[in-house]
């Protein structure tokens, strides 16, 4: 086999020979079948410009073929697929055009590192593929990044290149962090303020929140709702669907700040309350009033015209409990409502928003807090404080996708000393992430089943600019992505040796991506930022 072959990331499920390699050149057709059509569009405007091959229209020997084949989805799933590379040419049948789409992204792996380049770097008018049957499926099918635009705004361009890394490592999912309490980051037409004031703070905290350090420059930006369409647009081609967040009923010292009444104005003065310059959890949240339903409600109709998503996240984590204790008006809304408690108050949010979302042909999704105070019946689970949240949930006869913060938080540095740039959180190195795996074993089979996926989330509080976000998230996401899709054995003994093998080839295609990842020998000097204070997190090891 090639050194291409072996280097597939995310391992393929089988791998075979044939006798025959084969050799693309400018007469090499791509023979598109019924449905392929916009797979065709994605390989002529990739591969296209990276080798120089026209890939023109047609059937002649040696062609690119591409089909969907209902009939594989029987054992393997819809996003199952068979790349064959044979006498005949290159054969990329899918059990979708999802399926055909994943293959395409094996057959772009297998031209080798420059096919991920936007222009030919060699001269060379023929690229060899090798002779392989590689037959192909996932084994979650929701296989997610967060990204969070709101703590740092991430430009559009960003986003669509984000888009293209997670579609090369066969992820489905972004995540996309749109509100928290230092920015709101999707324009909404019903609400201009969300935006004129709420996505833009005066000051920012460097590094953790007990740092003596601030960026004294404004930050801020949001996305108007045709760069959401064009964002939405791009990731459909690429089969990723992007999932909105908008979090309630914390995190939302943005929105109160643009919008006081929302905030509990029989506690604090509310009108005085900036876009939130620093991190950690924030007390300032949501009013519990009619008023603020509505308010969402109408976000959120605009929210459900832009994504498409049967899956929208609500958030609902790290609520602070203390102003609706102060609040008498959010006492005589417990009262009313009959509720237990504060965490009862919670609780109503979101069964709200299940219920409205329901009733559209959508779902809610929230962070593992929504359990607390009784679990909205339509619910899925992000479990992000370990496992158990998830445990719970799919005990309770509810989806869960597992990214428990001790393995899968991309924001934690991946090293000990103190060379990481800004060295928060645990450390969790390349081989952590490749050990990781989403299914608790205390679950049973039909518990298991439960868990549709899982997510690698990457906050941004202390990464400020594209550059810090791919030095964080890669090349651990290279691992991430197979835990995801293949089949991996059991944690313990999982082949990392091998997984390294063929991150070498790997490391090779993040370069031609222009992707600043972390070195395996550690950060480059530019890389480091000394000084900038990292993020102590109880009962992980201390920051040196
Ligand atoms: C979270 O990390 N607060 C979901």
């Amino acid at each position: 086999m090639s050194d291409y072959e072996t280097d597939l990331i995310p391992a393929p499920r089988r791998i075979g020979t044939t006798t025959a390699s084969r050799t693309l050149d400018e007469h090499t057709a791509l023979d598109a079948g019924p449905g392929t059509d916009r797979v065709a569009r994605w390989l002529r405007a990739t591969v296209g410009p990276a080798t120089g091959l026209p890939l023109p229209p047609g059937t002649g020997p040696g062609r690119v073929r591409l089909a969907i084949r209902p009939g594989l989805a029987e054992e393997e799933g819809p996003e199952a697929y068979r790349l064959t590379v044979d006498e005949e040419g290159v054969t990329v049948e899918g059990a979708s055009e999802a399926g055909v789409f994943w293959g395409a992204q094996t057959f772009r792996q297998l031209l080798g590192p420059d096919a991920f380049r936007r222009a030919p770097v060699t001269d060379r008018s023929a690229w060899e593929l090798p002779g392989v049957v590689i037959e192909d499926a996932p084994r979650f099918r929701w296989r997610g990044m967060l990204l969070d635009v709101a703590r740092h705004f991430m430009p559009k361009d960003g986003v669509l290149r984000y888009i293209d890394l997670l579609a090369a490592h066969k992820l489905n999912v972004l995540h996309l962090h749109l509100t928290d309490d230092q920015g709101w980051r999707l324009e909404i037409e019903a609400f201009p303020r969300l935006t004129e004031v709420g996505a833009w703070r005066a000051r920012t905290k460097l590094g953790h929140r007990d740092s003596p350090l601030w960026d004294e420059r404004p930050h801020g930006g949001y996305y108007t709702q045709a760069d959401i369409r064009e964002i939405v647009a791009y990731a459909t081609e690429r089969h990723v669907t992007v999932v909105p967040e908008i979090d309630i009923p914390g995190h939302s010292q943005a929105a109160i700040a643009a919008y006081p009444e929302l905030g509990n104005t029989d506690v604090i003065d509310t009108a005085s309350l900036p876009v939130w310059d620093t991190w950690g959890v924030n007390p300032n949240v949501l009013a519990p009033t009619d008023n603020t339903l509505a308010f969402y409600e109408q976000v959120l109709t605009e929210v459900l015209a832009l994504f498409p998503s049967t899956y929208v996240h609500l958030g609902g984590d790290e609520c602070p409990k203390d102003q609706w204790q102060a609040s008498s008006a959010a006492q005589a809304r417990i009262a009313a409502e009959g509720l237990a408690d504060e965490d009862g108050l919670q609780s109503w949010f979101i069964r709200h928003f299940d219920r409205w979302l329901a009733a559209r042909g959508r779902r809610l999704v929230g962070w593992d807090e929504i359990l607390e105070g009784g679990l909205a019946p339509g619910a899925t689970v992000s479990s992000w404080r370990g496992y158990a949240g998830g445990i719970a949930a799919a005990r309770a006869g509810h989806d869960v996708i597992m990214c428990p913060e001790q393995q899968v938080y991309l924001d934690h540095r991946q090293a000990g000393g103190t060379e990481e740039p800004v060295p928060i959180g645990y450390v969790r190195t390349l081989e952590d992430v490749y050990r990781f795996e989403p299914v608790p074993p205390e679950l049973t089979g039909a518990e298991a089943a439960r868990v549709i996926g899982t997510q690698a989330n990457m906050w941004t509080e202390v990464t400020e600019n594209q550059a810090r976000v791919d030095y964080q998230v890669f090349p651990r996401l290279a691992a991430f992505a197979e835990t995801a899709w293949s089949r991996l054995p059991a944690p313990a003994d999982r082949d990392h040796a091998g997984f390294e093998r063929r991150m070498t080839g790997h490391y090779a295609r993040l370069d031609a991506l222009g992707v600043d990842y972390r070195p395996p020998a550690g950060p480059r000097p530019w890389q480091r930022r000394p000084g900038v204070l990292g993020r102590p997190i109880e009962g992980a090891p201390p920051i040196v």
